[in-house]
């Protein structure tokens, strides 16, 4: 991978854009790199959540790269949208828990990449905002749509009319942002919440992950509906009744994910 630095702790992954000279804007080569990492690779690295952060003291990701748009014709820009929306679609489902560490800008793309995590922690001097307007267009990763189930329509359109860059304190009071930390801290608190998820039933996560992520675009019958579905799968696995056991017994769960 010539733009992505990958490394494992535990079972965390830590995945990072490498093209820190461009704020680590997202250009096709990268955006190719996350959709072959995420799709294939990460398969075979047994882990149970993936951090995604940025290379430098700057820059989460600084948007889509805009000297490779610039030229582009429209029909260019449908099928890198398309490829954009594609790594954010993986993101967004991945049996993993994925944690944004926003360790600087996270603008346009790269605030887009943040949404379509799990959680976003990120450092106390970390920007976030969708500027795309004032380059012309609107975002095409996903923003639109994830910035308004985030942080509700009224402050996901002030957001985006202005493209306002905002704080992190800012974002952690509108519920965009899980937490704030000093930035030498932020990849350590990442990992400590990827435990935090680790110890639990693996297969329970991902289903929790499944109904919150799909019952969120449903009827709130049909979303029950599919919790229920969620639940009762959790409930048939050999982890549930070592769970339930191992709390009657007085011990630590030990999951194995089955
Ligand atoms: N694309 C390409 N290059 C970028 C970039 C981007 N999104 N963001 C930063 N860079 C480059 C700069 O051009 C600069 O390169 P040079 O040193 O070769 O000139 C380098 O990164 C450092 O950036 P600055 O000198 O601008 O750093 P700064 O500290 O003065 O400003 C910044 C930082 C406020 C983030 C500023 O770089 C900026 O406004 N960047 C653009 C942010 C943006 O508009 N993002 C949205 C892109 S559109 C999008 O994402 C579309 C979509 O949803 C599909």
């Amino acid at each position: 991978m010539e733009h992505l630095l990958f490394e494992k702790r535990g079972n965390t992954g830590i995945l990072t854009v490498n093209r820190p000279k461009a704020l680590n804007a997202l250009n096709r080569a990268v955006l190719e790199e996350l959709d072959t990492f995420l799709s294939e690779t990460v398969d075979s690295e047994n882990l149970r959540a993936l951090i995604l952060t940025g290379s430098g003291e700057k820059g989460f990701i600084a948007g889509a790269d805009i000297a490779e748009m610039q030229p582009m014709s429209h029909i260019d820009m449908l099928a890198f949208c398309d490829l954009g929306q594609r790594v954010t679609v993986l993101l967004e489902t991945i049996d993993l828990v994925t944690i944004a560490a926003v360790n600087g800008y996270a603008l346009g793309g790269g605030l887009e990449m943040a949404l379509a995590c799990d959680f976003i922690y990120a450092s106390e001097n970390a920007k976030l905002g969708l500027p795309e307007v004032s380059l012309g267009l609107i975002p095409g990763f996903g923003g639109t749509q994830r910035l308004t189930r985030a942080i509700g329509m009224r402050r996901a359109k002030e957001m985006t009319f202005t493209g306002k860059m905002i704080t992190a304190q800012e974002g952690l009071a509108i519920g965009l942002i899980n937490k704030v930390v000093p930035g030498g801290q932020l990849i350590d608190a990442c990992l400590e919440a990827a435990q935090g998820a680790e110890k639990n039933g693996p297969i329970a996560v991902t289903q929790a992950k499944r109904a919150i992520n799909m019952g969120a675009s449903l009827a709130m019958a049909d979303a029950l509906e599919l919790e229920k579905q969620c639940c009762v799968t959790s409930f048939a696995t050999e982890d549930r009744l070592e769970g339930m056991t191992a709390f009657l017994e007085k011990r630590k769960a030990e999951f194995r994910g089955r």
